[in-house]
């Protein structure tokens, strides 16, 4: 991958959600209460027209936009989000609960500016209902994991991963409500280290500059 381009203006979020939203509201706190300056989020885009965190953004004042993927072809629905995307002129896309996959197309519309979050720790259990996977696979240690999206599900190069114990008394709900604690304090730091410009990515792994 080519060295990513420092930042020097500001940093135009786009945000994808399909539902609660709460890692879109994190990442809109962090911004708000100056953890992460110069990012503003430009556009928050669900394929869920009635998604919890589309209202979010909407009450927010955010700029906010349904398409609804239901019975829709995949690369039409995708050039609708893309171009939504655009013309909000979004350099980084946040991936947080959006439950599509992004094809081809889409991920080389942004190169190396799409992040997903997923709440297990990458390569452990990617796809559906990752906390569930962990917890019945019996596992002592979970958590969660920022990274670039590229062609292949929950895979592209690492930037945070953050991890809890799994204690005695946790069902899958209760790891799955701690695990999400952490998702919110991991997408910001992953957004900062974005934002800063200070890196390249070498095969798999993020390095910053002058480390
Ligand atoms: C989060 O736990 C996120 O990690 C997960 O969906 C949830 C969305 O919650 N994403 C995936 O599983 C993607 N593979 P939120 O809508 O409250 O942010």
């Amino acid at each position: 991958m080519p060295n990513a381009q420092p930042y020097r203006a500001l940093l135009h979020l786009g945000i994808l959600l399909s539902g609660r939203g709460s890692n879109f509201l994190a990442i809109a706190d962090s911004i708000r209460e100056g953890r992460l300056p110069g990012v503003e989020i430009s556009v928050v885009i669900s394929n869920v027209p009635d998604a919890p965190g589309l209202k979010t953004a909407q009450q927010m004042g955010l700029p906010a936009a349904a398409f609804d993927s239901r019975g829709r072809k995949r690369e039409a629905h995708e050039a609708d989000v893309v171009a939504c995307l655009r013309q909000h002129n979004v350099d980084l896309v946040c991936l947080a609960g959006y439950m599509r996959l992004l094809s081809p197309a889409f991920v080389a519309a942004f190169p190396h500016r799409i992040l997903n979050i997923h709440p297990s720790l990458l390569p452990a259990f990617p796809g559906l209902e990752a906390q569930e996977q962990a917890f019945v696979y019996g596992v002592k240690i979970a958590g969660c994991s920022v990274h670039f999206v590229d062609e292949e599900l929950d895979h592209g190069a690492i930037l945070v991963q953050r991890a809890i114990p799994v204690l005695e008394t946790d069902d899958a709900h209760t790891l799955a409500a701690r695990i999400l604690a952490e998702e919110h304090k991991a997408y910001t730091e992953a957004i900062a280290m974005v934002a800063s410009g200070e890196y390249e990515i070498r095969g798999r792994r993020y390095v910053r500059h002058n480390a």
